[in-house]
């Protein structure tokens, strides 16, 4: 495991969704209120790019078929209508210094 830089916080504001590439690995980042979560970019349910999503209520929204996962720790919310169970999302650290976003990838 190691830690990368991947941005700035100054660039996300709240409900901000961001792709980034650590060691070719699509991460998301999520900025909630004043706290940024990273999960994997693309949907368990038929893999679209979330960074395409939105936030609700403090919660991540696929705009396909409306997945709902939280941002902590990538667990699925609810699942599309009528689709059964999906996967949850991988979920990654985050730290922050000196207004700079780190995420642990291995
Ligand atoms: S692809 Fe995300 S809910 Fe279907």
């Amino acid at each position: 495991m190691a830690w990368y830089k991947v941005g700035k916080e100054s660039s996300m504001k709240d409900g901000d969704l961001m792709k980034t590439k650590v060691n070719e690995t699509e991460v998301l980042l999520i900025k909630i209120k004043d706290k940024i979560y990273a999960t994997s970019c693309y949907c368990t349910h038929e893999d679209y790019d979330l960074s395409e999503g939105f936030v609700d209520d403090g919660k991540l929204i696929c705009p396909n078929h409306f997945a709902t996962f939280e941002p902590a720790d990538g667990s699925v919310v609810s699942p599309p209508e009528g689709s059964g169970d999906i996967s949850p999302l991988k979920s990654y650290k985050v730290k922050s210094e000196n207004g700079e976003i780190f995420v642990e990838v291995t």
